[in-house]
């Protein structure tokens, strides 16, 4: 087991927040090919060190997802991905209730995100502390928490303090290349004993004919290990780094870069059984 402040995990690679869904893979008009692995077990979420769920909210959201219209949400990108989902998920007590006891994995960590206020993180966080997960990540990089915070580093500071006191479980805060005050936010989080950052969440970019949607995807890779350098040198709770990952030595360019695990994510979509191979590979090592 390597234990990366608190977190004990059975290797370094992760599966980043969206593919796996609640960690049992999309639906089938989400992503059919992407369903039918996960559904018929050949990708076992369980060989991952950690599996990250999509964001879960206070209430359920239909997002900007409609099975009939799914181009309108994700599309393939010379270089990658765009993505605007805008958080489509059952809210955080459907995912207790029903999800989580079908689920059963021990090593499964519930994403986050709140659209309002810091309160309805704590609130989740409450609820959260009945069911046994590996950990919770805070999702702070999206366009619509920054809303919440709007800079302000000091909400930020007590936000973090108090998610820190109420959480039974260990927290991993996440953010975004393009964050403002990025090693700033990452120190604030150590300081408030936070035991993780992941990085990097999708890149904002404007795309004719889309609007405003997150890149993923190889396009980023350098974005995620410049991010990821940047935390690492003014941080050293550890770091799960990612964006962009493809191949297995991409996930060394993150070690490399001060990460201690790395997630996959985009992958999945590209090449659904690969990130696993490279899991199987490195344990056969
Ligand atoms: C289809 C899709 C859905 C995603 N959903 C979420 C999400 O719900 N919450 C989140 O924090 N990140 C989400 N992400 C971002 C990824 O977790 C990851 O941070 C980002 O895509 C960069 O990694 P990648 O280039 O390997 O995909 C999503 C990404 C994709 C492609």
């Amino acid at each position: 087991m390597i234990d990366l402040n608190g977190i004990r995990v059975k290797n370094r690679f992760f599966i980043g927040s969206g593919p796996a869904k609640y960690g049992n893979g999309y639906n089938i008009y989400e992503n059919p090919l992407n369903c039918i692995l996960f559904k018929t077990h050949l990708i076992k979420p369980e060989l991952f060190g950690g599996v990250i769920t999509k964001t879960i909210t206070i209430d359920p959201r239909k997002g900007n997802y409609r099975w009939y219209k799914p181009w309108k949400v994700l599309r393939k990108i010379q270089d990658g991905y765009i993505n605007r989902f805008g958080w489509n998920n059952c809210g955080i007590k459907e995912f207790i209730d029903k999800f989580y006891p079908a689920i059963k994995l021990n090593n499964l960590i519930p994403s986050i995100g709140a659209l309002k206020s810091p309160r309805e993180f704590l609130i989740m966080i409450a609820m959260l502390n009945k069911i046994n997960v590996l950990a919770v990540e805070l999702n702070i990089s999206c366009p619509h928490v920054k809303i919440i915070f709007r800079n302000d580093l000091k909400k930020l500071s007590q936000f973090f303090t108090q998610a820190v006191k109420l959480s039974n479980h260990s927290l991993i805060v996440k953010l975004g290349a393009m964050d403002s005050n990025l090693a700033r936010k990452a120190k604030i989080a150590e300081d408030c004993g936070i035991n993780a950052i992941s990085a990097i969440n999708t890149i904002p970019v404007n795309i004719n004919g889309f609007g405003i949607c997150g890149k993923s995807g190889r396009g980023i890779k350098e974005f995620a290990l410049a991010a990821v350098s940047e935390i690492a040198d003014s941080v050293d709770i550890p770091i799960i780094g990612g964006g962009g990952i493809d191949t297995e030595s991409d996930c060394y360019d993150f070690f490399n870069s001060g990460a201690q695990a790395v997630f996959f994510s985009s992958m999945f979509l590209a090449k659904p059984l690969a990130p696993q191979k490279i899991v199987q590979n490195f344990i056969k090592k």
